[in-house]
This record gives structure tokens, C-alpha cells and sequence, in this order.
């Protein structure tokens, strides 16, 4: 089993990000000095992923924009000497093959994943979820497609997540396979905490067979009224392997604001043009507080 294809959801409207999603796609907004999306398609990219599709919609042209070249700027750089920011500029545009879709009507991240089926085919696929941001030694996706091809099995990345969160979440029912694989049996999407099969959450990355599509079109809607990715994986599971996979890594929800400020500090952290600044910038912050 190779997996070359990913496909990245990123067509919600981003109501918890407002007012600044209001003109700019929330998958836009930097971390950092580079927007969210960018970071998902490296991760991607590092694990060996050549061709990406995205789901947007209508308001999210900024994206294309944003992964084409742009022959005035570059000149101009390039003849003021400005080589490290010319690099950077090129860089967005020559990381993948990027194709674009537009999920025509918001009814679900299902519906946004059944938009795939003619970019996919018949092969096995990546999902990364435009706003789930990784901090990680090796890529989370990597580590999920290590195990679907160990395996021959769909995969699904979890970690486990407090009582309070469950019901942000898609849940698991998992069994002991190896390590940190498991068994899903079952799942439910958003449960309430009496309910919760586990405290096994998906965390925004997938490996997927292409059979979830025929689910996916007969697909009623689940929770909130949406075509709902959990309830087809759910009748997956029935029909075929999968696996859990409680990956190596720091899952970030940059989908609302104290998730997104997490991942500002923890990846300025990491930057070299800023680590050690904030760090004492911090302290001092800290000795005020
Ligand atoms: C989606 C999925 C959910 C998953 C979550 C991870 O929910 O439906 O199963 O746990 O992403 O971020 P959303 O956050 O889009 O409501």
C-alpha cells in the first residue's frame, strides 16, 4: 500500500475565529511567519505525500494565491539583493502539486471529504485537517501511513483527551493491538461524556481506503445536522480494518483562539529568529504577573 494523495478539508466558514476569519481564510492567519495551511502541507510533504487536493469555498481564493508564484515581488526581491526572502516567498509554490475543489454548500466535513472521490481513486489517501497543526519529531501523517501499510488497514490518529473534551471530539472504541496501534471497533462523533465509548479522541489526521466513499454519498446527517466523516468511519470499521494509532506529537486546535495562541508561543518557541527573544521576553512577563 503506497499512499501518495492527501486531501485537505478547508472550506468551513470559521465561525470561532471571527472577526479576523471574517476576509481572511482562518487556514490563512500566520503562525508565526507562515499561515496555518502551509505548515499542514510540510507535514504532508515530510512524509512523502507528492499531490494535495483542497477543499475550499468562495471566500478562500487567498489560498491559491498563496501557493502560486508571484513574478513582481519575486523581481523586485531579487533585485534588491533579498535572496533569503525571494526563497521564502518561492517555497509555498513548489512543495507539492496542489489541486483545488470547492465544496459547493457547508454540510459537513463528510460531504467536504466526498468532494475527493474523483482526485482520489481508487488508491488509499491522506486527510489532514486544515485546522489540526502538529508539532512533532517525525510527521504525524507519516507515522499514521507507517501503520496503514504494516497494517493494510485505514488508520485514524487519537490521542486521549480529559473528560471535559469528549465532546468536542470524534470518539473510539478501541482494542490492544501493539504498542500504541489499536483496534477500532466503533466510534461516535461528539458524545456526551456519560457516553463516551473512550477518552480516545481523533485528532485530524486519517489514512484512508477508498471505499469510504460509497459511505460516504449514502450518508445521512449526524450530528448538528451535517454529513459527519465519524459516522461513515464508524460503518468502515464494520466492514473492514482499522486502526487507531495514538501518535507521537502536539496537536494544536487552531480553529479557536486559545488554540491558536498555544501554537503561536510554542512554535515561536521553536523559531530561530525568535526563540530566544520570547523566552525572556516570557520570563519577564511571568515575574509581573
Ligand atoms: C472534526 C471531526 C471530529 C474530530 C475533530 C478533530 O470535528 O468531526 O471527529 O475529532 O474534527 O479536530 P470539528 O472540529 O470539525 O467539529
Amino acid at each position: 500500500m503506497k499512499v501518495r494523495k492527501a486531501v485537505i478539508p478547508a472550506a468551513g466558514l470559521g465561525t470561532r475565529m471571527l472577526p479576523a476569519s471574517k476576509t481572511v481564510p482562518k487556514e490563512m492567519l500566520p503562525l508565526v511567519d507562515k499561515p496555518v495551511l502551509q505548515y499542514i502541507i510540510e507535514e504532508a510533504v515530510e512524509a512523502g505525500i507528492e499531490d494535495i487536493l483542497i477543499i475550499t469555498n468562495r471566500s478562500k481564493s487567498p489560498m491559491d494565491d498563496y501557493f502560486d508564484y508571484y513574478p513582481e515581488l519575486e523581481r523586485r526581491l531579487s533585485e534588491s539583493g533579498k535572496e533569503k526572502e525571494l526563497a521564502a516567498i518561492r517555497r509555498p509554490a513548489d512543495l507539492a502539486n496542489i489541486f483545488y475543489v470547492r465544496q459547493k454548500e457547508t454540510k459537513g466535513l463528510g460531504h467536504a471529504i466526498g468532494r475527493a472521490r474523483r482526485f482520489v481513486g481508487d488508491e488509499p489517501f491522506a486527510v489532514l485537517l486544515g485546522d489540526d497543526i502538529m508539532r512533532y519529531q517525525k510527521p504525524v501523517i507519516g507515522q499514521l501511513i507507517e501503520a496503514a501499510e504494516k497494517y493494510d488497514a485505514s488508520v485514524i490518529g487519537v490521542q486521549e483527551v480529559a473528560d471535559e473534551a469528549v465532546s468536542k471530539y470524534g470518539i473510539v472504541k478501541v482494542e490492544p493491538l501493539d504498542g500504541k496501534a489499536f483496534t477500532i471497533r466503533d466510534m461516535q462523533e461528539k458524545p456526551k461524556v456519560e457516553e463516551k465509548f473512550s477518552n480516545y479522541a481523533i485528532l485530524g489526521r486519517y489514512v484512508l481506503k477508498p471505499e469510504i466513499f460509497d459511505l460516504l454519498e449514502k450518508q445521512t446527517p449526524g450530528v448538528g445536522g451535517e454529513i459527519q466523516l465519524t459516522d461513515s468511519l464508524k460503518t468502515l470499521c464494520t466492514q473492514d480494518r482499522m486502526i487507531g494509532v495514538d501518535f507521537e506529537g502536539r496537536r494544536y486546535d487552531t480553529g479557536n483562539l486559545k488554540g491558536f495562541m498555544e501554537a503561536t508561543i510554542d512554535f515561536a518557541l521553536d523559531h530561530p529568529e525568535t526563540g530566544e527573544w520570547l523566552k525572556s521576553f516570557l520570563k519577564d512577563k511571568a515575574a509581573q504577573l
